[in-house]
C-alpha cells in the first residue's frame, strides 16, 4: 500500500506526465506478449515474419501471419488499464502516450495524444511508391498497390528498420519535458524504446513501472508496482 500511495502522491504532483506501454498492457485483453510464456517470439521465428528480408523472401507467409494477428485483436476489447489511461488524457493528467504496440487498441479506448513508435498493423504502406492506407478489417491475401500493383506491407516497424523520424522528434520532445513517465508492460529489452524512460530520469524526471515481474528497467524505476496493469491502473485511478 505504501508504495500506492508514493505513486499516487507522484502522479498528483506531475506537471508533464508521460506515458510508455508495450504488450504486457494488452495482455489482459487476450493479446499476446511477444516474450511472455506463450509470447509469439516463443511460438514463431520473428526472423521469418518481422523483418524486410522476410518479406521480400516470402510475403504470402509474412501476410498469413499478420492476418492472423488481425483477426485475434479484431475479437479483443480494451481493458481497464488502456480505459484508464484515456481517461487521464481527458482529465488533462496525461499528455501523451508513447506505445510500442502496433494493436491500436490505445486508439479503441479513446486515447488520441499517442505516438506509436513501431508503427500499427491496421495501416498499410506500398513497398514502392509513398501510397498508404488504413484497414478497416482484416487482410485476405497479399494486398496490392492501387496505384502501383507492387505489394502492400503492414505500416509497421520490422527488426533491422528504424522507427519513423517524424515521431521520434515528438517522442524525443517529450522525453526532454516530462517530469513523470508510467512504463507500462514492457519488458523494456526492444531499443531505442528501452531507453525512453532513462532519457526522462537523465532530465531530471522520475519513473513509476507496472510490471506483473521485474524488468531491466527496475533498478532505475522510482516506484515499480507488481500487478497486472488491468488492476493496477485502475487501483491508482482511485486513489488520484
Ligand atoms: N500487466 C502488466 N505487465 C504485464 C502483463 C500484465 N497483465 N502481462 C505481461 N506483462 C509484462 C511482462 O512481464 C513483460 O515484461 O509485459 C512485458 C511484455 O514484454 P514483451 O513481450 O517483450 O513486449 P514488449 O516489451 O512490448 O516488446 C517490445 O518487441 O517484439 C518487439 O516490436 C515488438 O513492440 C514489441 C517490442
Amino acid at each position: 500500500m505504501k508504495q500506492f500511495n508514493a505513486a499516487t502522491d507522484l502522479l498528483q504532483n506531475a506537471k508533464h506526465l508521460i506515458a510508455l506501454t508495450g504488450a504486457g498492457i494488452s495482455k489482459e485483453s487476450n493479446v499476446p506478449t511477444f516474450r511472455g510464456k506463450d509470447g509469439l517470439w516463443k511460438q514463431y521465428n520473428a526472423m521469418d515474419l518481422a523483418t524486410p528480408q522476410a518479406f521480400h523472401r516470402n510475403p504470402q507467409l509474412v501476410w498469413e501471419w499478420y492476418t492472423w494477428r488481425q483477426e485475434l485483436i479484431a475479437k479483443c476489447e480494451p481493458n481497464p488499464a488502456h480505459l484508464t489511461l484515456a481517461k487521464w488524457e481527458h482529465n488533462g493528467l496525461l499528455k501523451t502516450l508513447i506505445t510500442q504496440n502496433v494493436d491500436g487498441l490505445h486508439r479503441r479506448a479513446g486515447s488520441t495524444q499517442i505516438l506509436e513508435v513501431h508503427g500499427n498493423l491496421w495501416t498499410l504502406k506500398c513497398t514502392k511508391c509513398t501510397y498508404q492506407s488504413r484497414l478497416s478489417q482484416p487482410t485476405q491475401g497479399i494486398p496490392l498497390c492501387p496505384e502501383c500493383q507492387s505489394n502492400l506491407r503492414p505500416d509497421v516497424v520490422w527488426f533491422g528498420e528504424s522507427l519513423p523520424s517524424s515521431i521520434m522528434d515528438q517522442v524525443f520532445k517529450e522525453l526532454q519535458t516530462a517530469d513523470i513517465i508510467v512504463v507500462v508492460g514492457t519488458s523494456a529489452l526492444v531499443q531505442p524504446a528501452a531507453s525512453f524512460p532513462l532519457i526522462v530520469k537523465q532530465n531530471g524526471g522520475q519513473i513509476l513501472e507496472v510490471n506483473v515481474e521485474t524488468t531491466p528497467l527496475t533498478t532505475s524505476a522510482d516506484i515499480h508496482l507488481t500487478g497486472k496493469a488491468g488492476e493496477v491502473l485502475p487501483q491508482l485511478d482511485k486513489l488520484l
